[in-house]
């Protein structure tokens, strides 16, 4: 927040008896709060009770408005930024001097309309007249500078007030950003934020809350450099939780899906309901995770030690699973989603294979990835890369081993769920999640839903990765 906002607000905060003409800062956080506190916002001097105490936002008033207040017998208390006040005293004076003033800004935009009040006499300047240029203080500094200009060819201009310094610093700055991508925080409503919008030269992503900010996140994931930027009445909080949100976006995340079987049983039902109810959720956490730009998706499906199962069970798992493929195919070319199954694919039906190679043909050139683990153990993978690094007949090294393994090109896990409550890792990506965060929750596989998702990324958001080192 500039020095401007943050002296309105805390004002406001201290009388949130009071009623606040026109919004404090155009800010739609800080107006959310001040109102849970008992702060009324009007729009007109008329809607505020005799004898009540008036806040003028920072904005500024109108002298008539003034006047009004006090034939009301309003307490006034003054949150005008002392920018935009300095930018009232250069109206009354040229006006004073008989000199006739130029206002540049949105006619419409509260400061404005508080300027032109000032302007006793409103008469249209004469060509070669001496004349006085007042801008709105948000304004795009170099757009104000082009009228000034403009103006000179027709006019002697007496003297300028600018933009303030806290917006033309805030657009050089953007100007001078030359990453891919940039987030705007702050409100639609609030000038000198729009205008950062305007004059970035790449791509510009806008947010004026967190809600807003998750949404955006998986498309902004996607570029390189990123840069965050904000209007000056955007609180501090929120512009820190908007960054910590888009740095710590994990690339990876891995499920256990596990208590199907206790879900359905909750349910007076036979697991495979359950199992039915996972593979359901599994779909839903796929396009979640999408959404929130995670690249790359791991679930445990079927483990080594899940054959031990009653026949009818596993029978019915790998029916399950052939008809997800069939169901799904769709849906993941829609989405571009890559199929990858890893796992002893020799001890799965015939059939379940090839309808595993085929779909995996099919979505085999897009970059999001859906690893599905099945007849999976993190023993076996390691096991089974010994075994070819034994064949190639080489010594081998952590990197040369990891390309041994089942799907060497993918990053390791950045964070790892586990659902239903137990906390053990099951024989699950062993070399992968060496140094993967685990988060568990209670919540059995077929309830986990959105809010649980992004509770994990919380929870995830929330670590510190020092990987080995100190941080
Ligand atoms: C996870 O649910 C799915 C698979 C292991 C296939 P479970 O079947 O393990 O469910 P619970 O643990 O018995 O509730
Ligand atoms: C882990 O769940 C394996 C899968 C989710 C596929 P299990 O329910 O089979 O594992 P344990 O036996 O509880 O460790
Ligand atoms: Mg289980």
């Amino acid at each position: 927040m500039c020095a401007g906002v943050h002296a309105a607000v805390d004002m406001a905060m201290r009388h949130t008896d009071a009623y606040c003409l026109h919004g404090i800062v155009h800010n739609e956080l800080v107006i959310k709060e001040l109102e849970s506190r008992g702060c009324r916002f009007v729009e007109d001097i008329e809607d505020v009770p005799d004898g009540a105490t008036v806040i003028f936002s920072a904005h500024g008033v109108a002298p008539g408005v003034r006047a009004r207040a006090e034939e009301k017998h309003l307490e006034i208390v003054d949150a005008t930024c002392p920018f935009v006040a300095k930018s009232h005293r250069a109206v009354r004076d040229f006006c004073v001097r008989g000199i006739p003033v130029v206002v540049i800004g949105d006619p419409e935009h509260a400061e404005v309309k508080g300027l032109l009040g000032e302007i006793t006499d409103r008469r249209a300047p004469v060509k070669g007249e001496r004349i006085g240029v007042v801008c709105q203080t948000t304004m795009n500094a170099d757009e104000v500078r082009e009228r000034v200009r403009e103006l000179q060819r027709d006019y002697v201009v007496d003297g300028v007030v600018e933009v303030c310094n806290a917006t033309k610093e805030r657009q050089d700055a953007v100007r001078a950003f030359d990453g891919d991508a940039l987030l705007v925080l702050g409100s639609r409503n609030s000038n000198n934020t729009r205008k950062l919008c305007e004059i970035a030269k790449c791509r510009v992503f806008a947010a004026g809350n967190m809600e807003e900010v998750l949404k955006l996140r998986g498309e902004i994931s996607r570029y390189e450099k990123i840069g965050v930027t904000s209007g000056a009445s955007t609180p501090e909080e929120f512009f820190k939780g908007a960054v910590a949100c888009l740095k710590r976006t994990p690339r990876h995340v891995a499920f256990i899906m596990d208590g199907n079987g206790r879900w359905a049983a909750k349910r007076g039902k036979k697991r495979g309901f359950g199992h039915i109810a996972g593979a359901k959720t599994l779909m839903r956490v796929v396009r979640w995770c999408g959404e929130r730009g995670i690249q790359y998706v791991t679930v445990y499906a079927f483990s080594t030690e899940n054959w031990r199962r009653p026949a009818d069970e596993v029978a019915g798992l790998m029916r399950l699973f052939a008809a997800m493929l069939k169901s799904q195919a769709a849906s993941l070319v829609k989405e571009k989603v890559r199929l990858r199954v890893i796992g002893r694919r020799g001890d799965l039906p015939e059939k379940l294979r090839r309808g595993i190679e085929d779909l995996e043909r099919r979505t085999a050139g897009f970059d999001r990835q859906l690893v599905v683990c099945f007849s999976y153990g993190g023993r076996a993978e390691i096991v089974d890369a010994v075994n070819r690094a034994i064949e190639i007949g080489e010594k081998v090294t952590e990197a040369s081993f990891g390309r041994l393994l089942y799907a060497p090109d993918i990053p390791d896990p950045d964070l790892v769920v586990r659902t239903s409550g137990e906390r053990r890792i099951s024989n699950f990506l062993l070399w992968e999640s060496a140094y993967a965060e685990y988060h568990f929750t209670d919540v059995l596989w077929p309830d986990f839903s959105e809010g649980d998702l992004d509770a994990a990324l919380a929870d995830y958001a929330s670590r510190n990765r020092r990987i080995g080192g100190v941080k």
